[in-house]
């Protein structure tokens, strides 16, 4: 079967058909997936039904891989996954669904704000690959913007504004303003230190994009109040309607993300009904594979 490549919006995303990632990725599928990210910056893999090592092989075709980190946990963790591989379920260890309204679902829900992924990493992300196990019947989708249209939308004033801005990437704090998360210790964050990293980025392919997001808590050399007004006001232009690709998932979908120039985030999944199993590989421009925890590290 030839390969296939389908736009799925007028602005970016697209669908790739008949590729085989049972077997290692050959030349040619690692140019049409390169080509189609460059392009499209959001790509799904179809019936992609595959095995943890499969995923993890693909996906480092691309990059070094950014491994999850300790969260300050301790000794040796139990897992349904392999240890490379990020778990964006709502599902326990046991592969029990976590309740929704639950202290232990309050972390992940910080996803269900617009962001891009390990923005409070050191090293430059390039993309995440998310692979559909477990699909609920509704709910659970993926919302994504592309932030290259973004910032070619953006009034020339605003474009010159940030074009030297540096922001600041802070999971925790992150979390604290997003998700109301308290209780945060000193401990907790040396796991994950905030990061810097420009408010515009460019492409390798020469386009430039908004780097910000949940993540996202300030500028750097500006008071934090008229920062975070100033990323508000950023955030509620790049999350308009017209910007939007919404991801309606079937199982073994592999959705492709380029962290450097889209937002994405999860659509509440809130009944407890239905099992939401995905899991996601990171892969970052440059190595060491290695996770964003200094000390896991
Ligand atoms: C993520 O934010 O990495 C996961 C998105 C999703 O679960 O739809």
């Amino acid at each position: 079967m030839s390969i296939k490549v389908n736009p799925l919006h007028p602005i970016f995303a697209a669908e790739i058909v008949g590729a085989d990632l049972t077997q290692p990725p050959d030349d040619e599928l690692v140019e049409t997936v390169e080509d189609a990210m460059a392009r499209y910056a959001v790509t799904i893999v179809r019936d992609a039904n595959v095995s943890d090592e499969d995923h993890i092989r693909f996906s480092r075709a691309f990059g070094p891989l950014e491994l999850p980190p300790s969260m300050g946990r301790k000794g040796p963790i139990k897992r349904r996954m392999a240890p490379q591989l990020f778990d964006a379920s709502n599902l326990d260890e046991n592969g029990e669904i976590i309740p929704y309204h639950s202290e232990k679902r309050k972390l992940a829900r910080g996803a269900e704000r617009f962001h891009t992924d390990s923005s409070f990493n050191a090293l430059p992300t390039k993309w995440s690959l998310l692979l559909g196990h477990i699909i609920p019947p509704q709910g659970g989708d993926t919302h994504f913007i592309d932030t290259r249209a973004v910032y070619d939308a953006l009034p020339d004033a605003t474009r010159t504004k940030i074009e030297d801005l540096v922001a600041v990437h802070d999971f925790w704090r992150g979390r604290e303003l997003v998700s109301g998360l308290t209780g945060v210790t000193d401990e907790m964050r040396a796991t994950l230190p905030a990061a810097q990293h420009p408010l515009v980025r460019t492409l390798p392919y020469g386009r430039k994009a908004l780097y910000l997001g949940g993540h996202a808590v300030g500028i750097l050399g500006w008071p934090e109040e008229e920062a975070l007004a100033f990323l508000a006001e950023l955030y509620d232009f790049a999350t308009q309607d017209r910007f939007v690709y919404i991801h309606k998932w079937k199982q073994g979908d592999l959705v492709i993300w380029d962290n450097r120039c889209t937002l994405h985030r999860a659509t509440p999944l809130d009944t407890d009904e239905y099992k939401r199993d995905v899991r996601r590989t990171t892969i970052n421009e440059y190595g060491p594979e290695r996770s964003a925890d200094p000390i896991a590290a």
